[in-house]
């Protein structure tokens, strides 16, 4: 008899707190989640409630106070399986946009020639083709995310861990930027993992959306999205859509109140 395929990501009455002794601020938990390979869950959830922290726990960046998380049945190791973007974006300041987005492809173990082809294609993607060889700091807030993005589209990691990657983004770009995220997790099966504060954005992205609680963030809503992720339907125009982003919306006013 064969075993239940493994999460992608399992994160098992995990508490987090920072600081120790009197200082110490419970951040996060007790959580429980399991993301199911291929899916693609949406956390939402009032500022300060414990989302980033729950990434940087599913990224191998800080180590649970208590509980266990476990991302492809083993403890997470930072740097490795997963693409992330930064709520900050973390960029080489010293490479070009280009040259950031190629280090990940390197790091994917693209081919030097093919990686020259990818990196145009991927900033096209992001509408950064225009500045391919400016350096990082030359860019507005926006920009550099879009530069996180690429970078974490690059690689062919399992999973992509997001923390509020469309937030410093213009209506247009974010909503391109959206749908081709859609697309790629549908074409690729890549498992993701994607914070925000926007509930049309959870309802749109997401195959399943969980609202949490303030400090300390426990599961608030564990809410399926039974949407079509194939096809061509004008999502948001299905009269599911509309009754699925009210009741994220009122979860999340009953979760801050
Ligand atoms: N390194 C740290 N040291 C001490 N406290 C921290 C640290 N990082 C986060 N916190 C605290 O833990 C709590 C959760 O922080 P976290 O960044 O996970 O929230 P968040 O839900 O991502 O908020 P936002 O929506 O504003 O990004 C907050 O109260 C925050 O002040
Ligand atoms: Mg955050």
């Amino acid at each position: 008899m064969s075993s239940p395929p493994e999460a992608a990501v399992r994160v098992e009455e995990v508490v987090h707190a920072y600081g120790t002794g009197s200082d110490a601020v419970t951040a996060l938990g007790p959580i429980s989640l399991d993301v199911p390979r291929g899916s693609f869950l949406v956390i939402v959830g009032a500022s300060g409630c414990g989302k980033s922290t729950l990434l940087r726990l599913i990224a191998g960046f800080e180590r649970a106070t208590a509980g266990v998380v476990r991302t492809a049945g083993a403890p997470p190791s930072p740097g490795t399986g997963a693409g992330i973007v930064f709520q900050q974006p973390r960029l080489f300041p010293w490479k070009s946009v280009g040259g950031n987005v190629e280090l990940a492809l390197r790091y994917a173990g693209v081919p030097r020639g093919e990686r020259a082809r990818r990196v145009p294609e991927l900033l096209e993607r992001v509408g950064l083709h225009d500045v391919a060889h400016r350096r990082t700091w030359q860019l507005s807030g926006g920009q550099q995310q879009r530069v996180s993005i690429a970078r974490a589209l690059a690689g062919d990691d399992p999973l992509l861990l997001l923390d509020e990657p469309f937030a410093a983004l213009d209506a247009l770009t974010r909503e391109r930027l959206q749908e081709d995220l859609r697309r790629v997790s549908e074409r690729t099966g890549r498992t993701s993992v994607f914070v925000t504060h926007s509930v049309e954005e959870a309802v749109f992205l997401g195959s399943r959306v969980v609202v949490l609680t303030k400090r300390p963030g426990r599961v608030a809503l564990d809410l399926d999205l039974p949407l079509p992720r194939t096809g061509l339907e004008p999502l948001r125009a299905l009269p599911e859509y509309a009754a699925l982003r009210a009741t994220v919306s009122h979860a999340v006013r009953d979760a801050a109140g």
